[in-house]
């Protein structure tokens, strides 16, 4: 099967198979405070994450590219969307656009659209140095993201078998690019172990990409006859898996994705430790089912609705929301106490 095609399959069965909604928000409650010392008006939610200025916590998380038109204009409407609501935008792995130069229009688009805007190149980690360092000229990027997706692998029938040797290729790319490098997963969390791995050899920033929302192996898995379903149920939630990383990390930016769908997500995910929150499948799924203006719309009510709760909370900044207490339950607190997570 073409990459091009499996691009596109991947947008229909993400559209089809859903967000899960299994991340473990619902474990988080605030604890109520009846005298908040707050002004809507004064709220300020902007971020830094490695050195990077944000002036919304949130961002387009990466998706597409390298499926010729139909991508191409997917890219362009997400980087007007993000332009119009001032927030970052990641495009989908440049592999494609690295292989065949015909491909990098539909990435090239999402620059052109944001000429001064935070935009991130995507990569797998199978990437080498010459092609992390093309992938960033290619965008201008602001940041590199090298994504971790073993599991979407092992599933997709064409997929890669041999993961050796990950990390000395991350430390590689890490120490020859001049932006920053994001680390990312795809949906399945990242353990305290591997930000452990990752923070050892002076990767910064760990998108923690939790399970919960887009779910790669039940995408792979409606394109296989024979399945792996023993996959489907796998992985770190993500309200864990922010868990676990900001404990084992510190002093690491840390980013919240993994079916993220509403301004209480973005806020629980600040409150647990995060500096930046991804949306990917829900923002796709409102473009192509209800367009720009509606995706539009949506993010303009989720900037409003963090203003609203971080108000409630008594939380004017994003450093205060962190300082903010809150009662964790459920599985999320079952996971914790296992982990050994105070
Ligand atoms: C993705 N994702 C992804 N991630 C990545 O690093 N490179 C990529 O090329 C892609 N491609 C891609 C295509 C489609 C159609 C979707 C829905 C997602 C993964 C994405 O960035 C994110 O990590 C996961 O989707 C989890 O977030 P959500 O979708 O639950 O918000």
């Amino acid at each position: 099967m073409s990459r091009a095609k499996r691009k596109l399959d991947h947008i229909e069965h993400a559209l089809s198979t859903g967000q899960e909604r299994t991340h473990g928000f619902e474990h988080i409650r605030f604890v109520h405070n009846s005298i908040p010392d707050a002004f809507v008006d004064e709220v300020d939610y902007s971020s830094e994450i490695g050195g990077l200025s944000l002036s919304s916590p949130i961002f387009i998380n990466a998706m597409t590219g390298g499926g010729g038109e139909r991508t191409k204009m997917i890219n362009q409407q997400l980087a007007e969307v993000a332009s119009e609501c001032r927030i970052g935008i990641a495009v989908g792995s440049q592999m494609a656009a690295i292989r065949d130069p015909e491909e990098r229009k539909s990435y090239e688009i999402v620059r052109q659209t944001l000429p001064n805007g935070v935009v991130f190149a995507n990569l797998g980690s199978e990437a080498t140095v010459d092609q992390a360092k093309r992938a960033v000229d290619m965008l201008r990027a602001s940041a590199l993201q090298i994504h971790l997706n073993v599991i979407q692998e092992l599933v997709m029938p064409e997929g890669d078998r041999d993961f050796r040797h990950t990390l000395s290729r991350i430390e590689k790319i890490k120490d020859a690019i001049d932006v920053p490098l994001i680390i990312k997963e795809v949906g399945y969390g990242m353990s305290r172990e591997t930000a452990e791995t990752l923070a050892s050899i002076g990767v910064q920033m760990i998108d923690v990409g939790g399970f919960g929302g887009t779910n790669f192996s039940r995408i792979e898995n409606a394109r296989r006859e024979r399945k792996l379903s023993y996959f489907d149920d796998w992985g770190i939630n993500t309200t864990s898996s922010i868990i676990e990383v900001t404990e084992a990390a510190k002093g690491i930016s840390v980013i919240s994705s993994g079916g993220l769908q509403s301004a209480l997500d973005v806020v629980k995910s600040i409150a647990l430790g995060a500096d930046a929150t991804g949306f990917a499948g829900y923002f796709l799924k409102i473009l192509m089912e209800e367009g720009q203006t509606a995706l539009i719309e949506e993010i303009n009510f989720i900037h409003k609705d963090i203003k609203m709760l971080m108000t409630a909370l008594g939380a004017s900044s994003l450093s205060e929301l962190k300082e903010i207490p809150l009662v964790i339950g459920g599985s999320t607190k079952e996971w914790c106490e296992q982990r050994g997570i105070p």
